[in-house]
């Protein structure tokens, strides 16, 4: 039967890989918010596998929550407008915010959602992020946990889609050209 996997021109990122750096950013993570009220904020969807990893790696207590923004118009990102498909059920005033997210692309995402939650009075807001890709950053996003920086690549797997598929992938890699003909 055909694996999910044989599409990939090219593994980029193992899952024992991606597993070993989750739990690297998990320690780093636990240390610097000891004894803090912590609320993880997964991005859906992509972010779905990020934040099952990142959270059980974890060495303390914390709340999950989620959500869901979209671009306004056909899908293109460069509006810069976003909008809440599903806000957050948690108030977070007073709380130390982390967002989760798979990758920081062209930024916008990230970038709105950090003033967007921090414009809501939390204690801290920071973002943690398994890929980020420097080339292709078009507005300033500071993410203060970052698993890896890539080039500027399509990639999938872990949560990454291409058209709604291979999020299930284990692995991180580039596609194969014959998918997208
Ligand atoms: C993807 C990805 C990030 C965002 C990064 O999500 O999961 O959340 O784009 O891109 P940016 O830095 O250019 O904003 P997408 O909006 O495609 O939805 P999904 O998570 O449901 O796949
Ligand atoms: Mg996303």
């Amino acid at each position: 039967a055909a694996d999910v996997g044989d599409d990939l021109v090219e593994v980029l990122f193992t899952e024992a890989q991606i597993q070993t750096r989750i739990a690297e950013m998990a320690a780093e993570i636990s240390r610097d918010y000891e004894g803090k009220d912590l609320v993880l904020v997964g991005v859906l969807r992509g972010a779905v596998m990020v934040m099952a990893d990142l959270s059980r790696a974890l060495d303390k207590h914390v709340e999950m929550d989620w959500m869901a923004v979209s671009s306004y118009g056909s899908g293109t990102k460069s509006s810069g407008v976003v909008r809440i498909l599903k806000d957050l059920d948690a108030d977070i005033s007073g709380r130390h915010v982390l967002i989760v997210d798979e990758i920081i692309d062209t930024g916008l995402t990230l970038s709105w959602l950090t003033s967007n939650l921090g414009s809501r009075g939390p204690a801290s807001v920071e973002i943690a992020t398994l890929l980020r890709k420097p080339e292709a950053l078009q507005m300033p996003v500071k993410a203060k946990y970052v698993g890896w920086d890539i080039p500027n690549e399509f990639v999938v797997g872990y949560g990454l889609d291409y058209r709604e598929t291979y999020r299930n992938l284990r692995d991180i890699g580039t596609l194969s050209p014959s998918v997208y003909s």
